[in-house]
C-alpha cells in the first residue's frame, strides 16, 4: 500500500533545539553535492576544494591568526569533533611516537561539558575527569586547576554551554592547562556563529588555544550534517592520520571514511551568504529575544538565569513543562529539570510570544 510522503517536522514550535532551517543558499548547495565524498578527496576534487574554503571560513570565524594556514576538516557534528580533539591531544601527550593510546592519560572537563566527552572518554580509554562549575555554571579555575597533573592531555572550556549557554574563563583554564603541560580545547559547537558578535574570549587570539570545535550545522545556518574542528597547527591533525593504501590520497585524518559532500557545500554557502553580517543580524536579534524572553518569565515569577548567550533557562513547574510539551512545544530540560530555550534563527518573537499565550493559559 501506498503510503503518504513522509514530511518533517515544522520548526514553528521547536523551542530547545541546536538546529534550525538551513539558510536557502545553504540548501541549495547541499542538494548539488549530495552525492560527492569529501572522504575522497583525489576522485572528488571540487568538494575537496569546498572543504578548505570551510575551514578557511571557519577559521575566520574563530579568528585564527591566519585563517588560509589553518587546518581541520568539516565533521559529522560537534560529537565527532570533541572525539577528534580528545584523540589527537590523547596521542600527542608527550610528544611520543606512539599513537596507540596505551598511556594513562586524563581529560579535565567541567561538568557543563557536552556528553559526547563521556563518549569520546569511553572510546579512547582516557580517564574523564569533571570537575564542578561555579553558581553561574561556569567552569571553575579552582577546580580545574586541581584536577589536572602530569598525565592531563587536554582541558576542556566551553564557549556555549549546551545547558546554560555559559562561556568558561579560557584564557585562565589555558594558563593552567600550560602549566601542567596540556592542551587546550574549546567546545563552541554551539556558540561559535554567536561569539564573534560579542566581546568574549573564546577564541585562537584570545588564548593559547590548540583546537575547536565550531559547527556550521548550529547557529551557522546550514543543513545537517556539517561540524566542525579546527586546530592551530598541521601536527593536530597528523597526530590523527592513518594511512589510506587503497586512495589516492595518502593518508587520512577524520574519523569517518566517507562524509557528506552535502554538509561541506552548504556549510561554504551559509558562510558565503551570512558572513559576517548576516551571522551578526541573526545573532542580535537571538540575544535581543532571549532578553525579552527572560525579563517575561521573571515577571512571571519564574526563577530565570540570566542569559549570556542567546539561551534561557527558567525553572517551569514539571506540570506546566508537560502541558506546554502537549500544547505541541518541543522543549527540553536541563539535567535539573528546569526549561531550556535555545533562541535560534528560526525561534522568532511571534513564537515566543505564541509560547507564552500558551504558558498563560495553562497557568491559568
Ligand atoms: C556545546 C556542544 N558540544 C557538542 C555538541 C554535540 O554536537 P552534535 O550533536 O552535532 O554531535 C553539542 C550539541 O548540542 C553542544 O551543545
Amino acid at each position: 500500500m501506498r503510503q503518504p510522503e513522509p514530511e518533517p517536522q515544522s520548526f514553528d514550535r521547536v523551542l530547545s533545539s541546536m538546529c534550525t532551517e538551513p539558510h536557502p543558499a545553504a540548501r541549495a548547495a547541499a542538494e548539488r553535492f549530495l552525492a560527492t565524498n569529501p572522504g575522497d578527496p583525489a576522485t572528488y576534487e571540487a568538494v575537496a576544494e569546498l572543504e578548505a574554503r570551510a575551514v578557511e571560513g571557519l577559521a575566520t570565524l574563530a579568528e585564527h591568526p591566519t585563517p588560509a594556514d589553518a587546518t581541520g576538516y568539516v565533521t559529522s557534528g560537534g560529537t565527532e569533533a570533541n572525539i577528534q580533539a580528545v584523540r589527537s591531544a590523547r596521542n600527542r601527550h608527550g610528544e611520543s611516537d606512539d599513537t596507540s593510546g596505551e598511556r594513562d592519560v586524563n581529560v579535565v572537563a567541567p561538568a557543563s561539558a557536552h556528553f559526547s566527552f563521556t563518549k569520546a572518554a569511553a572510546l579512547l580509554d582516557v580517564e574523564l575527569r569533571t570537575v564542578p562549575v561555579d553558581d553561574e555554571y561556569r567552569a571553575d579555575p579552582d577546580a580545574v586547576a586541581a584536577a589536572v597533573d602530569d598525565g592531563t592531555a587536554l582541558v576542556v572550556a566551553v564557549a556555549g554551554s549546551t545547558e546554560h549557554g555559559r562561556v568558561d574563563p579560557i584564557p585562565e583554564l589555558a594558563a593552567i592547562a600550560d602549566e601542567a603541560g596540556a592542551r587546550v580545547h574549546v567546545d563552541a559547537a554551539w556558540g561559535g556563529f554567536v561569539l564573534p558578535f560579542t566581546d568574549r574570549d573564546w577564541s585562537f587570539a584570545d588564548a593559547p588555544v590548540d583546537t575547536v570545535t565550531i559547527d556550521p550545522h548550529k547557529f551557522g545556518q546550514a543543513p545537517v550534517p556539517a561540524g566542525g574542528l579546527l586546530a592551530r597547527e598541521d601536527a593536530a591533525l597528523d597526530a590523527l592520520a592513518v594511512d589510506t593504501p587503497y586512495l589516492e590520497s595518502r593518508s587520512q585524518a577524520t574519523l569517518t571514511g566517507t562524509r557528506s559532500g552535502a554538509g561541506v557545500a552548504g556549510a561554504v554557502a551559509a558562510m558565503d551568504a551570512l558572513w559576517p553580517d548576516g551571522y551578526r543580524e541573526a545573532a542580535e536579534r537571538a540575544a535581543d529575544n532571549a532578553d525579552w524572553l527572560a525579563a517575561e518569565l521573571a515577571d512571571r515569577g519564574y526563577d530565570v538565569v540570566d542569559p549570556e548567550l542567546p539561551l534561557v533557562v527558567a525553572a517551569v513547574p514539571e506540570s506546566e513543562f508537560a502541558a506546554l510539551r502537549d500544547a505541541g512545544w518541543k522543549a527540553s530540560r536541563t539535567g535539573t529539570g528546569a526549561l531550556r530555550v535555545v533562541c535560534m534563527p528560526h525561534v522568532t518573537r511571534a513564537t515566543l510570544r505564541a509560547f507564552l499565550d500558551d504558558l498563560d493559559g495553562i497557568r491559568r
